[in-house]
Formats: C-alpha cells, sequence, structure tokens
C-alpha cells in the first residue's frame, strides 16, 4: 500500500497523525520578541485545524537576530515565558505535534514590518547594526552588514543552542532551524552572500561549515524526544548560486549528523537577481531530488493548495509530508475538507464533532 496524505508518518522520535504540515508563518505581533494573544487565537485555530503538524513562525534565537521588531524570539527567560504559556495554552486541543523554527536573520535583520511599509528599519526606530558572512548588503541601498568574526560564530552558534534547549523546556516536539529564504545560515551556504577567505567562506565545504556545526551543536543538546530538522534551498534561483546539488549533499550531511528531515523551500536571498518561475508545485522538484539524492525524509512546500495534488505528491514518493501556508490562513480547516474528499476520518476537537461529515448534513451542500 502506499502512503497517502492521511498516513501516519514517523520523523525520529515523534509519530504525525497525517501528511500535513502548517508551514513557519511570521505574524509580526510580538511585543519585545514575547508570543502575545494573537498568537493564541492564530495557534489555536491552526491547532484545531487538524494537520499533523504545526510549526510556528520564525523564532528570533538573539533579540538582534529577529528579521522585524515584531517578531517572536525565544533569548530570555522573559520570551521563553511567553511562548510557554500560550503552547501550554494551545497544545492539547489537536492532534496536531507543535514544531518551532529558529532564526538569526543576519543582513535581513532590522527590517521594518511589511505592513508599515517594509525595508529598511532607521536607527531612530530601533533599526540595528546587522552582520552576516561578508559585508554585502541584501539589496541595493541598504545597510552593510558587518563581516562576522569568530567571536559571532561562537556567540550565534551558542545562541542557537540556548535556543533550542528553551525551546524543548517549552515542550516543542519538532524543531527546525531555518536556513534558507536568505536568513543568516543560508548567508553562510551560498556563494552569493558569502565571500569569506576564512574556514567558512569558498568551497562547499567550508560555506556548510558554520550551519552544520549549528546543526551538530542543537542535536547534541537537544533530549531525544526532539524531532530535529533544518528548512532548506532547493536552488538561489541566480546564476552561480546554491543549486540542487549542493542541496542534495548538505541534506545528506545533515543526515549524516542525526537530521530526522528537511524542508526544501528556495530564493529570498538575493531579491534583485533571483529569477523564479513560480507556480503549482514549482519547488516539489527541489524535494523530490534532495529525497533520493540524499536518502533523507523531506517536506515539500510552496502552492500547494489542494488536497488531490496534496495526495499525489506523497503516493508518488516526491515527498514524506507536504506544506501549506497560505492556504491555512485562507482556511484553517483545509484538513477537515481535505479528508471529507478523500474519504477519511479524522477526530474533531470535542466541542466541534457535531459539525463532522456523516452527524451534520450540511457537509454535503454548498456553505
Ligand atoms: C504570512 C507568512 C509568513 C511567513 N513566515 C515564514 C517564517 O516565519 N518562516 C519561514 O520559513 N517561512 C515563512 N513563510 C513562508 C511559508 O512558510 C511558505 O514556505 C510559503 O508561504 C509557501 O507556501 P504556500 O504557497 O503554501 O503559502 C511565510 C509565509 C507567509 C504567507
Amino acid at each position: 500500500m502506499p502512503n497517502t496524505l492521511f498516513s501516519p508518518l514517523t520523523l525520529g522520535p515523534n509519530t504525525f497523525s497525517n501528511r500535513i504540515a502548517i508551514a513557519p508563518m511570521a505574524q509580526y505581533s510580538a511585543v519585545d520578541g514575547a508570543a502575545g494573544d494573537w498568537h493564541l487565537m492564530h495557534w489555536g485555530s491552526l491547532v484545531t485545524g487538524g494537520a499533523g503538524l504545526v510549526v510556528i513562525e520564525a523564532t528570533g534565537v538573539e533579540a538582534n537576530g529577529r528579521p522585524t521588531l515584531g517578531d517572536v524570539g525565544i533569548y530570555n527567560d522573559m520570551t521563553e515565558s511567553a511562548l510557554r504559556q500560550v503552547i501550554s495554552a494551545v497544545r492539547g486541543f489537536g492532534a496536531a505535534k507543535l514544531g518551532i523554527q529558529l532564526i538569526h536573520g543576519g543582513r535581513k535583520g532590522s527590517t521594518r514590518v511589511h505592513w508599515d511599509g517594509g525595508g529598511e528599519l532607521l536607527p531612530s526606530e530601533g533599526g540595528w547594526q546587522t552582520m552576516a558572512p561578508s559585508a554585502i548588503p541584501y539589496r541595493d541601498g541598504w545597510q552593510v552588514p558587518r563581516e562576522m568574526d569568530i567571536a559571532d560564530i561562537e556567540r550565534v552558534k551558542k545562541a542557537f543552542v540556548d535556543a533550542a534547549l528553551r525551546s524543548s523546556r517549552v515542550g516543542f516536539d519538532v524543531i527546525e532551524l531555518q536556513a534558507a529564504h536568505g536568513y543568516l545560515l543560508h548567508q553562510f551556504l551560498s556563494p552569493i552572500s558569502n565571500k569569506r577567505t576564512d574556514r567558512y567562506g569558498g568551497p562547499l565545504e567550508n560555506r556548510m561549515r558554520f550551519a552544520l556545526e549549528v546543526f551538530d551543536a542543537v542535536s547534541k543538546s537537544c533530549p531525544a524526544s526532539v524531532t530535529l530538522g533544518v528548512r532548506l534551498t532547493g536552488s538561489d534561483w541566480i546564476d552561480g548560486g546554491i543549486t540542487t546539488e549542493e542541496a542534495i549533499i548538505f541534506a545528506a550531511r545533515l543526515k549524516d549528523l542525526g537530521c530526522h528531515y528537511v524542508d526544501v523551500s528556495s530564493g529570498a536571498l538575493d531579491p534583485q537577481r533571483q529569477k523564479i518561475s513560480v507556480g503549482r508545485d514549482y519547488q516539489v522538484g527541489f524535494a523530490e531530488a534532495v529525497k533520493h539524492g540524499a536518502g533523507i525524509p523531506v517536506r515539500a512546500v510552496g502552492l500547494i493548495t489542494s488536497p488531490t495534488q496534496a495526495n499525489d505528491i506523497i503516493v508518488s514518493e516526491k515527498a514524506d509530508q507536504i506544506a501549506i501556508a497560505r492556504a491555512a490562513l485562507v482556511n484553517p480547516r483545509w484538513v477537515w475538507q481535505a479528508a471529507q474528499q478523500m474519504g477519511q476520518k479524522i477526530e474533531y476537537p470535542k466541542p466541534y464533532d457535531r459539525a463532522a461529515p456523516g452527524v451534520w448534513p450540511g457537509w454535503g451542500y454548498d456553505y
């Protein structure tokens, strides 16, 4: 029997009730890095929606590792305790396991929240000096990041470990490192943003070193009950950038270090030079190549919108898990409808079980 969208999936120490994950989605609604009421409402609605896994948003490992001042952080006792309060409240209201994505923004830090116009955050607005593997700005005209020295590299590595320990104390089942979308770990991996001449720059082996050291340090510190993953880039979509072949090598090295899965995304390293052709399944080919090339479980993501499309990806073994992001904002009950369409019975939260198919005749009507 082939796997389907609704077969259970085991990744490392955890088993997920189905193959559907909710991808991390920054909400820019934290205050001083602390999750609050918006997150309670938002994560609560996703956790009750039936996905096997909900990965909460990119969460800063340092205050200056947050891309914007509105991002959630997990870098001190206050931010850890705020996150614990919200996660404890939503946990248990659905079958979903809970994941956290850990991030350092590097040169993509100190930016304004998009609904305030986006762009660079000025010092007068609380902006800060960013840092990166090399002193190359994210866009023309943006602040030039400071080139990280070895002390910075060691400090950030420790910040990832401390954040992972705090995350496991909060009770997350899954910890995922953000090594895609042009953030700090990706900046080290890509020859476009990394022009270093020391052991952290140059050939792929050197460019991978920082991300692999961070993963290894996190993996050695986390309890065995935590599933560990990495979101990586399947392509920079730029000549001379990361290729899928390099992504496969990186994923294989992560696997050797005990990584339980990778999520394969792409782009967002260099908005001025990337040439992305966006469309349905546009990143699934990268996921498939990494799955079969590196022999590691993968999650596919990006414009996966319909249950049949998602199921095909699993049945044809292009990926082990799929993630939806925007479709879950449009319809937080996407999974219920997918189950109905595919004739699958799933658990509803008890207070909602009178709306289940077979219980509520209205399931067959337009609404
Ligand atoms: C509101 C919003 C916030 C996002 N925040 C994050 C984030 O915190 N971390 C991340 O890796 N990707 C983030 N993404 C990207 C999504 O995880 C996902 O990869 C992307 O939206 C493609 O999936 P989709 O077509 O199903 O929306 C965000 C996307 C949206 C729409």
